[in-house]
């Protein structure tokens, strides 16, 4: 069985539902983030604080490359992830991609009070809303070249997990 990857920005609730979706599955789960983690020895936020984003970038790759010679995992990827066209063909070749979008709106509120993202640090409030809508806007070309993409509309992990279910029914596997 091919792998499934979630991707979408930070905040999209992909592991969540991808913790979901391969326990009804009966799939493995891997979320690139924690493996990075486990790679480097230290949390993210360390990461980009010692070594700077362009090593992050290497750890993900390489995790990125071994994830796509497995078979039926469930992905969920860090939302930087699907910019490096390495990964994306990788990506695309090895499984069906599936795009979580979702608002900015919503994902400012969920991540207003969040400290674990490197790429957000520094920006508050309307500044957080602004930076997010900015990334986004440079990324969502890239996520909407997804096999699938769900309209999560602040909808529950369970809700969003359903509809991929049945959009997975019609996607070539
Ligand atoms: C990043 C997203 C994060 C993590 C890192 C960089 C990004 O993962 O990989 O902070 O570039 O969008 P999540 O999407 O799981 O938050």
């Amino acid at each position: 069985m091919r792998n499934i990857y979630l991707i979408g920005f930070m905040g999209a609730g992909k592991s969540t539902v991808g913790r979901l979706l391969a326990e009804r599955l009966g799939m493995g789960f891997l979320d690139t983030d924690a493996l990075v983690e486990q790679r480097a020895g230290m949390s993210i936020p360390e990461i980009f604080a010692r070594f700077g984003e362009e090593r992050f970038r290497q750890w993900e790759r390489e995790v990125i490359g071994e994830i796509c010679r497995k078979r039926g995992t469930v992905v969920a990827l860090g939302g930087g992830a699907p910019m490096d066209e390495g990964n994306w063909r990788a990506l695309r070749e090895s499984g069906i991609t599936v795009y979580l979008r979702e608002s900015p709106e919503t994902i400012a509120a969920r991540l207003a009070d969040d400290g674990t993202r490197p790429l957000l640090s520094g920006y508050t409030g309307e500044g957080r809303l602004r930076r997010i809508r900015e990334l986004l806007e440079l990324r969502e070309p890239r996520y909407l070249e997804a096999h699938i993409v769900i309209e999560c509309r602040g909808r529950s992990p369970e809700e969003i997990m359903g509809e991929i279910l049945e959009r997975l029914g019609d996607a070539d596997r």
